[in-house]
Formats: structure tokens, sequence, C-alpha cells
């Protein structure tokens, strides 16, 4: 299994591009099941993720092609693919498939509301809590579905195609809000969706959906109102800038200080994480289509922070401001409120030399005036990032085991650093 070796105490310093969202990519490729014609996806990142849910679409009959890149572009920058489901051929979306990824379970919504039965495995994905699907099977029931769930499946009928409803979510979930909003859009009459979740992601998809011909009100809302159409059509799409990968980078300047432009980042889509950098004394400069992040020789401020659906601080970078909070000087509280069990990175950063103590859903951290490297391993993608984070402010060498879980949400990260002067290199076995 590769590893990952970081040499911390170096600045960071130059630019780096931002790529596309795998929050947005995921559902955007899974919304090519709606239509039969060619959807076409630019800005896709180079991700194990977007590879795994490309061989679990084909399982359904989607052809995936992606553009020939010209000999000497450079590697990734942006992948565009087409998709086209001419035909579903398998309904069913087997557990060796899903387990591996929790986001392919959304295809439950499209394969329903197209051919009206599916037949999808319980999911799988980042092992952080218990994250049930109760939300959407109610939704799809709401939406006319027949559902049980039978030998780890969820079997889903809807003999006369679905039909519009109201669905009042009782707690904000990105994935639910997707997959009936997909479903949604090829349902008879009108869906309305409330506290709907607004992460930019969903907007995403829902502005991809209206490409494709969807009728949908409300974008970016809480509330979304959907009227069905008979079929869906083709459509072109950019997915917009991973918002995770660039509050993760802001966050590695900040640990290890520097002055780096992050290529492509757009402002509005994390304010609350840039506003939270700014109180802990990191100056955030939006340019034109890119964001600047520096931090000379200031000391980190402590902050107190809690996790929150969007525009709140989001889950995602929960772990990444942590490891700066390590350093920082003064004691924050860091809470999580979406996911228990997203504090697995604790112990690792410990290792570290970092004083963290746990009580129940509420981190507290005590700013120490360095961390020393050290062998550390993670159990899901955003915690192993925070531990490269770590790493790189940390004094000496840091070696990061099971880097799958890196490669499957951050596009060439060594690469990304290095050119900014960090030593990291990953060490193949
Ligand atoms: C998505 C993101 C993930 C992010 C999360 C929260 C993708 C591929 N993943 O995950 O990176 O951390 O949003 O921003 O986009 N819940 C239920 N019942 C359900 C569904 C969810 O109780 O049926 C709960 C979950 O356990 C969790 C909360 O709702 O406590 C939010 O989860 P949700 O927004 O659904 O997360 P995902 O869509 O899985």
């Amino acid at each position: 299994m590769d590893r990952i070796r970081v040499r911390g105490g170096r600045r960071l310093e130059g630019e780096i591009e931002i790529s596309g969202a795998k929050n947005a990519t995921l559902p955007l490729m899974i919304a090519s099941l709606l239509s039969a014609e060619r959807l076409t996806l630019e800005n896709v990142p180079h991700l194990a993720d977007v590879t795994l849910l490309a061989r679990i679409l084909r399982n359904h009959g989607v052809d995936i092609a992606m553009e020939g890149k010209r000999s000497g572009a450079p590697p990734h920058p942006g992948e565009t693919y087409h998709l086209e489901a001419r035909e579903i051929v398998d309904t069913t979306a087997p557990y060796d498939l899903v387990a591996k990824m929790r986001a392919s379970f959304w295809v439950l919504g499209p394969l329903l509301a197209r051919c009206h039965e599916a037949r999808v495995s319980m999911p799988g994905g980042c092992a952080i809590g218990t994250r049930p699907v109760d939300l959407y099977l109610m939704g799809l029931s709401e939406l006319g579905a027949e559902i049980d769930v039978e030998g780890g499946y969820v079997v889903a009928r809807a003999p006369g195609g679905l039909r519009g409803g109201r669905i009042i979510f009782p707690k904000v979930s990105v994935g639910a809000t997707i997959c009936v909003m997909m479903a949604a859009s090829l349902a008879r009459g009108e869906t309305v969706i409330e506290n709907a979740a607004r992460e930019p992601e969903v907007g995403d998809v829902a502005r991809c959906l209206q490409a494709m011909g969807a009728r949908i009100d409300g974008i970016d809302t809480g509330t979304l109102t959907i009227a069905g159409v008979s079929s869906l059509g083709a459509a072109r799409h950019a997915v917009l800038p991973d918002r995770i990968e660039t509050g993760t980078y802001a966050m590695a300047v900040a640990a290890t200080g520097g002055d780096v432009l992050l290529k492509g980042a757009r402002a509005e889509l994390l304010e609350a994480a840039l506003d939270v950098l700014e109180r802990a004394g990191v100056a955030i400069k939006p340019e034109d289509g890119a964001i600047r992040v520096r931090r000379n020789d200031v000391p980190l401020q402590p902050v107190d922070v809690e996790t929150r659906p969007f525009p709140g601080f989001p889950t995602d970078l929960q772990a990444q401001l942590m490891a700066l909070m390590t350093r920082a000087a003064g004691t924050s509280t860091i809470r999580e409120t979406i996911f228990e069990n997203r504090f697995m990175h604790v112990q690792e950063l410990v290792r570290l030399g970092a004083n963290i103590t746990l009580q129940g859903d509420l981190a507290t951290v005590r700013g120490v005036a360095q961390l020393k490297g050290a062998p550390v391993m993670a159990t899901d993608l955003r915690a192993s990032v925070s531990l490269v984070i770590a790493g790189l402010a940390a004094e000496g060498e840091t070696i990061i085991n099971r880097v799958y879980h890196l490669d499957r949400g951050f596009e060439n990260l060594e690469r990304k650093l290095g050119n900014c002067g960090a030593v990291i290199e990953r060490l193949s076995s």
C-alpha cells in the first residue's frame, strides 16, 4: 500500500490550481442515468472515486468516454467526460461496488424514476458514523415508490412511474436531497422538497438538470420545487470548483505560513471557513477567479467552531481545522454536529504531539509550540489530509499510511503541494 512522506517545516509559496468538486462530480455523473441522450461534463477531477463510479455506471449501461488529451498537455487539468445512458441494461447496483463508495447509493433515485424499479445495495463509504438511509427512503416513498429492504438491498418499485409529492426532511441531507431531486425531475406532477440541503454541489447538480430540461425552482434555497417532465435531454456542464480542496489548501498555508494563490477557487463557496481563517489571523484576499491566502509570522489565534450544513462551517473541513488549531496560541473548541464518530484523526494528531481532549461531540484543542513528525494512519478521506497538514507543520518526518483514502478525493496532492515548496513524496510499495 502506498504511503506519503512529508518533511515538515517548509513555508508554502506559489500557486495551486483547484480541481472540480468531487462531491458535485459524483452526482453529476449519476444524473446521466436520467437521460437517453449525452451528458458532457467538463472539469472532472482525476480521482479514484470518479473511476469507481464510472465502473458502477457502466454496469447499468452508461457509455462513458473521456475526451482524449493532446500529447504534452499538463496532467489532469480537468477531464471532459461524455456519458450516454441510451438504454439502462441493469437496475441492480451490487454490494461489492456500492459498499466501496456511499455516493453510488444515489443511483437509486434516477434508476427508479427512469426504469420504475431499482435494487441497490445498502451503502458503505468512509467510516464516519452510522450514516443511515432513512431520509432517502422517506423521500422516494413520498413520490409513490414501494420500498423493501431485502438481503442488504433496497428494492424500490413504482409500477406506474413516480408522482410528485411534498417532502419535509426532518434533517438536512445532501445525498437525500440530490437523490430525491433527481427522481422528482422525471415524476408526474410537482414535487416540493422542504429543508433541502443548500450545499453548492446540490445547486450545481440542479443547474445541470435544468440544462438537461428539468424544471427546478428555488435552487440554492431550502425549498426546491420541481415540476416533473417526461424525459430529459442532452446537456454540457462544467463542474464547479472544489470548496473542500480550496479550504484544505488554505489551511495548509495557514499551518506552515507562506503565500499561495488558489487558482479557480471561489470565495462565496466557503465564506464560513474563510471567516474562521481570518479570525485565526490568516490573510484572505479574493482575487479575480482566485483566492490568495497568506500568513506571515503572526501566531495563529484559537477559534471556537461548530460544523453546520451549508452555509455553516463544513464537516468536511473539520479535521483540517483541527490540525491547524493544534499550533494556535491558546485553546480552541471544535464541535462536530453533522456526523457522530468523525474524530478518528484525533488520536493520530496526538501522536504528532497535539494536545486534544474529546468529550462527546466536542474537541478541545490546546495549542502546542511544536508538532513532531511520526508515522500515522487515517481511516477516512478528510482525516488523512488533516494528517498531511499537521505533517507539513511538524518538525521532522511524518509518514502517512493508507494513502488510498487521499486518492479518493484529492487530485495530485503531492504535486500541488510540492510545487509550492513542500517536501512531500509518495512511497510506492
Ligand atoms: C455528503 C458529502 C460528504 C459530506 C456530507 C455532509 C458527498 C459525496 N458526500 O455526504 O462529503 O460530509 O454530505 O456535508 O457529497 N442522514 C440520516 N439519514 C439519511 C441520510 C443522512 O440520518 O437517510 C444523516 C447523516 O447520518 C448525517 C447527516 O444526515 O448525520 C448529513 O448527512 P448527508 O448530508 O446525507 O451526507 P452525505 O450526503 O452522505
